[in-house]
């Protein structure tokens, strides 16, 4: 493992010995640590200790080009992105196009400055990090839904819902000024985050097999408001990340009603920010169709008949329609994750063991 940012392991491949040692002299003097390939299969290799997160590759190679290097770096990125930078002594506008639909990230004509190119991988880092901090959000996510979700797939059927539900209200001009791509990506990353606050929420309420009553259902509730108020006051420190600005929306309004009776703040119609508007849809089709502790799984046409009987009091109309267009893809998501449950080989961060809180604990607690 390489936590220091100025020991990033670049994997440099070219055919020419004298090329990749000047390229490998060079970057280690910025500071990286370089590992040189001679040919694609022998970088491959290299690709799958997973050590290597940035790649520079000369196009031009026998065996194996540098495009064929991408297109198998990209079958198998699976474990974490790897950054991909070609280098060609053709700057003709074809094989770029060519490199960029193999999968590469970035192109260098040669010759290049040295300059230039530490700047092409500054930009790399950037995204890597990026890609860190979203992996870190969801798996942070995911301990908060452990307690009360034991099955898991939760979090992701709730992210490929609210995808899906932009992507069709982004086809409407209604939508489509607020619903652009960013938006699109952001509802995806930060959807898990809905229900954040429920780590406040005690075993004995959140794990209640029946039904709740009024008081209980009362402080269950607060869940919004808790998590709401956490990101809010890291969205306030920080105005510009729109990452937290939806965070903190989708936290706070996703059990809000369009027509005014849901929680906490009893906002009606457009007063609720849309990202909540859309992640209510998706929480309660997956709560429905998922067995909870306080309830079984409905099918999917009950499920369906829920939501439409909710068009006008607990959702937008024009969502439910969008859901209604959507059913099929909804099934698939749902149907994709009911059979990675029941993959062994596929759990990672899906199926992890569920949180005990308070009850295991207790006993312990009581002798000190
Ligand atoms: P959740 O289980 O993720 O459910 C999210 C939302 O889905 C609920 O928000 C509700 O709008 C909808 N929903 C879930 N089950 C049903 C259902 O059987 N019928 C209908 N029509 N809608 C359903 P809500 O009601 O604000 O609840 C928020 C959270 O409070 C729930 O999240 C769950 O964690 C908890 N909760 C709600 N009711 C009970 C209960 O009776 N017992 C227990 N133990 N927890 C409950
Ligand atoms: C992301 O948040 O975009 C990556 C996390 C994941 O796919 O599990
Ligand atoms: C529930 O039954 O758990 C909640 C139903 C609702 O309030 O819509
Ligand atoms: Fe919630
Ligand atoms: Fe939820």
């Amino acid at each position: 493992m390489n936590y220091s940012v100025g020991l990033t392991s670049i994997l440099v491949v070219d055919d020419d010995p004298i090329a990749a040692e000047a390229l490998r002299y060079t970057l280690t003097t910025f500071g990286y640590d370089v590992t040189v390939a001679g040919d694609g299969i022998e970088a491959l290799a290299h690709v799958r200790t997973g050590k290597f997160r940035i790649v520079i590759s000369d196009v031009e190679m026998p065996e194996m080009s540098g495009i064929d290097l991408c297109r198998e770096v990209r079958k198998r990125d699976a474990c974490g992105y790897t950054y991909m930078i070609l280098l060609t002594g053709r700057c003709d506008t074809d094989s770029v196009v060519v490199g960029l639909n193999a999968g590469a990230d970035d192109y260098i004509a040669k010759p290049f400055h040295p300059s230039e190119l530490q700047m092409r991988i500054r930009t790399g880092e950037r995204l890597l990090a990026l890609e860190s901090r979203d992996l870190m959000i969801f798996a942070l996510a995911k301990l908060a839904d452990r307690r009360d979700h034991e099955t898991g797939g939760h979090l992701e059927r709730i992210r490929e819902y609210s995808r899906l539900l932009s992507l069709e209200l982004a086809t409407d001009p209604e939508f489509s000024e607020e619903i652009d791509e960013v938006f699109i990506q952001l509802i995806y990353d930060t959807s898990p985050l809905h229900d954040i606050g429920k780590v406040g929420i005690p075993d004995r309420i959140l794990l209640k097999p029946g039904r709740l009553t009024e008081d209980e259902f009362a402080i269950m509730a607060e869940h919004a408001q808790i998590g709401g108020d956490t990101l809010k006051a890291v969205a306030e420190a920080y105005p510009k990340a729109a990452f937290l600005q939806m965070a903190h929306q989708i936290t706070i309004s996703h059990h809000e009603r369009w027509d005014g009776s849901g929680y906490p703040n009893g906002l009606a119609g457009r007063q609720i920010p849309l990202p909540g508007r859309i992640v209510a849809m998706a929480d309660v089709y997956d709560a429905l169709t998922s067995q909870r502790v306080y309830k079984s799984a409905y099918p999917h046409h009950v499920a369906s008949k829920i939501i439409q009987e909710g068009s006008g009091s607990h959702f937008e109309p024009r969502i439910v329609e969008a859901f209604l267009t959507l059913e099929d893809e909804f099934l698939a998501v749902k149907e994709h994750y009911d059979q990675r449950r029941n993959k062994a080989s596929d759990q990672f961060l899906t199926q992890l063991p569920p949180l005990t809180i308070g009850a295991a604990n207790s006993p312990e607690m009581d002798r000190t």
